[in-house]
């Protein structure tokens, strides 16, 4: 069952705006310079993070949304540390279906690592967890919903907006072998956000691709992985030559949430393009 919601942390930002960078799917092996369809996942994620500190000198909190090593070991938690201390220590994870939710929590030292809200001048960052053990899907279960509406009547009275993170879509992509894995309690997690009109976005990772859509008035983001990415509208498994990238967000003390999604340009990956799948 996922852990309860109660570890909060509020956190200072810079400047008038909450400035985030997503990271989501690094999928890093056991050992550095481990693949995934022939692609070298340390070295994509250190492109990824070396286009980060170009283009957002500056962040306030970076979010790695699950999926973050490839098979849960050790190493793969105590590397990915390492790596996203070079942005920033102020990092906050969730689990993805390829995750090991031991392993994360026997790394972690800073609590903040694995905590369920972090609160930002005017913003509520929620961390959701929608990994169900030993299945490829995910679902929040009746606990984890209740969680999420009590954390956002508390934001609520505190006059706070809220950004949603979890690693599966609640939404279906246009991708058929995606979608069958979607948040299967879509529909109950949609209607306790419906009942907050602070809540502001929704963010994910999962699919390997930039998906931005809406609900109603709340932005959906799916992000790039930091390694394969997925080919859009697919109905079978299949790779894409798009290159890794990551999200940014500008959360902005009216509500206004701002984003956008970078690539790396100038560095060349390997790719199996012809792989039957990955799971
Ligand atoms: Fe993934």
């Amino acid at each position: 069952m996922p852990q309860s919601l109660p570890h909060s942390q509020t956190i200072s930002h810079r400047g008038e705006t909450v400035s985030i960078v997503q990271l989501t799917d690094t999928h890093l092996c056991k050992m550095q310079g481990g693949t995934l369809l022939g692609m070298d996942t340390d070295h994509s994620l250190q492109a990824v993070i070396d286009l980060v500190k170009a283009e957002r000198p500056a962040i306030d909190l970076l979010l790695g949304t699950g999926d973050l090593s490839d098979q849960g070991a050790l190493e793969a938690y105590r590397r990915l540390q390492e790596y996203f201390a070079q942005l920033t220590e102020v990092n906050c994870w969730l689990p993805g279906n390829h995750d090991d939710r031991a392993n994360m929590t026997a790394v972690v030292v800073d609590p903040l690592r694995l905590c369920r809200e972090i609160r930002l001048g005017r913003w509520q960052v929620l961390m959701l967890d929608s990994q169900v053990p030993g299945e490829v899907g995910g679902e929040l279960g009746a606990q984890e919903l209740a969680q999420l509406e009590q954390a956002l009547a508390a934001a609520a009275k505190d006059e706070l907006y809220s950004l949603v993170c979890l690693h599966h879509q609640p939404i279906k992509i246009g991708c058929e072998w995606l979608d069958e894995q979607m948040v299967a309690d879509a529909p109950a997690f949609f209607s306790v956000l419906d009942r907050f009109p602070g809540v502001r976005g929704v963010l994910w990772g999962h699919v390997h691709q930039q998906v931005d859509s809406l609900h109603g008035d709340i932005q959906l983001m799916a992000t790039p992985s930091t390694c394969v990415q997925f080919a859009p509208g697919s109905a079978g498994f299949k790779a894409d030559s798009a290159a890794p990238g990551y999200r940014w967000l500008e959360l902005l003390p009216d509500g206004t949430l701002q984003t956008g999604v970078s690539r790396v340009e100038d560095v060349s990956f390997t790719v199996d393009l012809d792989s039957g799948g990955y799971l």
